[in-house]
């Protein structure tokens, strides 16, 4: 039946957020809460402010997008069990397992990797099964082939630092704010690309896994080396994204190859990233795949991928007072 109504809610790291996916309308209302700025002074996300914020936030959120949605008859509630800070996601488990329990609706616990994973599916023209998808966060890099809901195989991952963490931590070293990736991606603009030639990690090596750590250690040799002025450390981020850039285009390509799919999917928050975009364009154009986003603002962290997963899951959701579960690590 495509008539459930599932509210979704995200709180695994540092925004809260609400959705509502209607099967026979599809998203019919999200909202949500960034905390960069609560957690800027600090350079990174402090789990503690993260959870008490949560706390503030998400039943506001909720009730936002139920009134957005004219308080429609939900049939069920997802949110986000893992994984991710052990106590955000505490908060979100909790209210929706007390939602559930108080409009007696079943619940579901949902992994945070899947509804990246499936976010294109928000889209107008959603790609179909099988197809790959690179996953690149801040707290993972991976390449899953997909052949429907459920049904993922690992194809390859990073070794060390998460794609994001590279991101966030070269900016880090670039003088840069949190959060890194989007501001090191604005001092880009400026540089020039081919200003430094930094390794493009394990791309001539068979395979399909990933290693950003010894890229981390070509900037920081190169931000020792240069002059301190801006223009001088916007080739540096310039060289870096493109470097990295590189990297994910060659083994997206593999990954097709070996797999004899056709269609690539890239999502998490680091498929934001122009020059990675620009990338796999032209690589799309010239090997001849299809390439799909999720818009930009459901690239990074949002319920609306979370009630989508919920209702592509629903048959999953058995009645009954759920248990707030909260996972910090757990594989897809
Ligand atoms: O998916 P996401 O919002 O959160 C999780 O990690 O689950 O991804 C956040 C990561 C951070 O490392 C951030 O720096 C990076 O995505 N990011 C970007 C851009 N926007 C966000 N990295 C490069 N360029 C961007 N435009
Ligand atoms: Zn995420």
């Amino acid at each position: 039946q495509r008539q459930a109504i599932i509210l979704g809610i995200e709180s695994s790291c540092d925004e809260s957020a609400a959705a509502v996916y209607d099967g026979e309308r599809g998203l019919i209302a999200h909202a949500l809460h960034s905390q960069v700025a609560l957690h800027a002074d600090y350079g990174g996300v402090v789990p503690e402010l993260a959870s008490r914020d949560h706390i503030r936030k998400l039943t506001p959120l909720i009730e936002r997008v139920l009134a957005e949605a004219g308080q429609p008859a939900l049939t069920g509630i997802a949110y986000t069990r893992g994984p991710g800070l052990v106590g955000a996601l505490l908060v979100g488990a909790s209210i929706a397992a007390g939602l559930g329990m108080s409009r007696g609706l079943p619940v579901l616990g949902v992994h945070h990797m899947e509804g990246h994973l499936l976010s294109p599916l928000l889209e107008p023209a959603p790609p179909a099964f099988p197809f790959v998808a690179l996953l690149v966060s801040g707290g993972h890099t991976l390449l899953v082939r997909v052949d429907g809901v459920g049904r993922y195989t690992p194809l390859g991952q990073s070794l060390d630092d998460a794609v994001g963490e590279a991101f966030d931590k070269s900016a880090k070293m670039l003088g840069l704010g949190y959060p890194g990736g989007p501001a090191l991606a604005r001092l880009a603009e400026s540089g020039c690309a081919d200003a430094h030639d930094f390794p493009r990690p394990m791309v001539r090596r068979p395979g399909l896994d990933f290693s950003f750590s010894g890229l981390k250690t070509a900037v920081m040799l190169a931000i020792k080396a240069a002059p301190d002025t801006t223009a001088a450390r916007a080739d540096i981020a310039a060289s870096f994204e493109q470097a990295v850039a590189d990297t994910l285009v060659a083994k997206c390509a593999r990954a097709l190859d070996q797999t004899g799919i056709g269609r690539l999917v890239v999502a998490g928050g680091v498929g934001a990233n122009r020059r990675l975009r620009a990338a796999l364009e032209s690589r799309a154009a010239r090997d001849g795949f299809d390439l799909y986003f999720p818009r930009a603002e459901f690239c990074t962290d949002n319920a609306a991928m979370i009630a989508l997963v919920g209702w592509l899951r629903r048959t999953d959701m058995a009645p009954g007072i759920a248990p707030a579960e909260a996972v910090a690590r757990w594989p897809l």
